[in-house]
């Protein structure tokens, strides 16, 4: 078997069940708040289906940097922002997410994509998948070393199923589960201080019990995480209400993994 790319001390994949769930607000916002300790943290977005990275991060509608040497070969400079090293294929591919993609299709371009980034030295790197088992799971294990995955979903029972369904994919695909996010957790309002259990309650707490796993983060359903994932502004930047469960989920996954 051909050795796999390390490009990272520790390199985790974000996967979730179903799509919307905030696997990419997490993997942003966790990213920001690794990076604000310190670390040399790389964020490539993997959802080839779905790049929603470089919006969250501000980066719309830029193109990255791309070196070309004699031999035609090209190394692309990730961009820097918020102290994250972000690479992903939407800022090559407007249409990224009308293409149909297949296997070989899929597995050539992201082995191509990795080849040419050029990351320097990270501490951490976080990819960002499409939700589901599709083949981009796959791919990544046979390109990179991955040292696990952290699986996000909301407390409903609809996601938690299709959660079940990932978890004993990457078993498969021999990927460590390095443990559960529950995100959209119950909303306190903020002047009544009531709270509102919109997708649920407990019921991603339970899974990682049964899956005899960690919970390594409860992210509370907040507006202000919507409003800064649309305005390319994370919340993890700040240490408000919204933006400290990142804080403490980066510092779990740091205690943990
Ligand atoms: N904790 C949260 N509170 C409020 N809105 C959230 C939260 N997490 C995610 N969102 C919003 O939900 C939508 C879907 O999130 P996204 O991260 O794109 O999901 P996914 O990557 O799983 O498809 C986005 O508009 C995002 O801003
Ligand atoms: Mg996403």
């Amino acid at each position: 078997m051909k050795a796999r790319l390390q490009i990272s001390q520790s390199t985790y994949l974000i996967g979730s069940g179903k799509g919307g769930v905030g696997k990419s607000t997490v993997a942003v916002n966790l990213a920001v708040a690794l990076a604000k300790k310190g670390l040399a943290v790389g964020l490539l977005d993997a959802d080839l289906y779905g790049p929603s990275i470089p919006i969250m991060m501000g980066l719309r509608r830029l193109t990255p940097h791309i070196d070309v040497d004699y031999k035609g070969e090209e190394t692309i400079t990730p961009f820097y922002k918020f102290g994250v090293k972000i690479a992903s294929l939407g800022f090559f591919m407007e249409e990224a997410r009308s293409i149909v993609w297949r296997g070989p299709m899929l597995h050539g371009t992201l082995q191509k994509f990795i080849q040419n980034v050029f990351w320097g030295h990270l501490d951490v790197l976080l990819i960002d998948l499409p939700p589901g088992t599709g083949d981009v799971p796959l791919s990544l294990s046979q390109l990179l070393h991955i040292d696990g995955a952290l699986v996000v979903s909301t407390p409903q029972e609809v996601a938690i199923l299709d959660v079940i369904k990932v978890l004993n994919a990457f078993h498969q695909l021999e990927i460590p589960l390095i443990g559960l996010i529950e995100n959209m957790a119950p909303f306190i309002a903020p002047d009544t201080g009531l709270k509102y259990a919109l997708f649920g309650e407990g019921k991603v707490a339970e899974l990682a019990q049964r899956f005899e796993t960690s919970l390594l983060g409860s992210i509370p359903f907040n507006p202000m995480t919507r409003v800064g994932g649309d305005e390319g502004l994370p919340v993890a930047l700040h240490d408000n209400a919204a933006g400290a469960p990142f804080h403490f989920l980066a510092e779990q996954l740091l205690a943990y993994a």
